[in-house]
């Protein structure tokens, strides 16, 4: 959806083609990659190609660029997706590995959350993560979310199946 969103450290705003080579930074670096659903992006047209598919007016589809305010670079994504008629939102995010540490990522989920369910019916977020990548877990504790169940998942290209944890919040 075509929205921008500010919170204290960044500005959400629609992720677009102009952002190839930010984003390819982190689709292409392995340590970022490693549990993403997506394959590595080995090249930035692979990257073009994602930025292309996405349709910035899809009311059940926000998907965000992450840009840090002190510089005005775009240093990650994340998104909401409801794909049901019940109002279950799926969540997903990345970052690039030099601004891990720094809660920017719950910073940006939160200020999403919160701007989508001030205009639309959320009964659920729900996010999944690999047993083995706790960060993310953790980021989804910092959003209210808690432990519901295990899943499996598997990279678009087949190339790996992690565990998984399924956790969420009711509102
Ligand atoms: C998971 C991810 C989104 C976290 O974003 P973030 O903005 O760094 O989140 P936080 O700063 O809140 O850190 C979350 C946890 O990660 C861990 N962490 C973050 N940076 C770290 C670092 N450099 N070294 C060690 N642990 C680190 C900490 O345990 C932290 O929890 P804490 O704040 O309770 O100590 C980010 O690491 C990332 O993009 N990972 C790759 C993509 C990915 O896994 N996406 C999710 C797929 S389900």
């Amino acid at each position: 959806m075509n929205v921008t969103i500010e919170t204290e450290r960044l500005i959400l705003r629609p992720i677009t083609l102009d952002d190839a080579e930010a984003v390819f930074k982190w689709a292409s670096d392995p340590v970022v990659n490693k549990y993403m659903i997506y394959p590595l992006h080995k090249d930035i047209s692979v990257t073009r190609e994602w930025l292309e598919s996405i349709d910035i007016d899809n009311p059940n589809e926000y998907e965000m660029a992450f840009v840090l305010k002190e510089t005005g670079e775009v240093i990650g994504s994340g998104g909401m997706y409801c794909r049901t008629d019940d109002n279950r939102w799926n969540i997903g995010y990345n970052l690039r590995h030099d601004q891990w540490g720094k809660g920017l990522v719950p910073e940006a989920m939160q200020g999403l959350i919160d701007y989508v369910r001030s205009t639309r019916e959320v009964s659920v977020i729900r996010g999944e993560f690999a047993k083995d990548n706790p960060k993310s877990g953790r980021v989804m504790q910092k959003l209210g979310m808690t432990y519901v169940g295990d899943c499996e998942y598997s990279k678009f290209d087949g190339s790996v199946t992690f565990p998984a944890n399924i956790y969420e919040r009711v509102f």
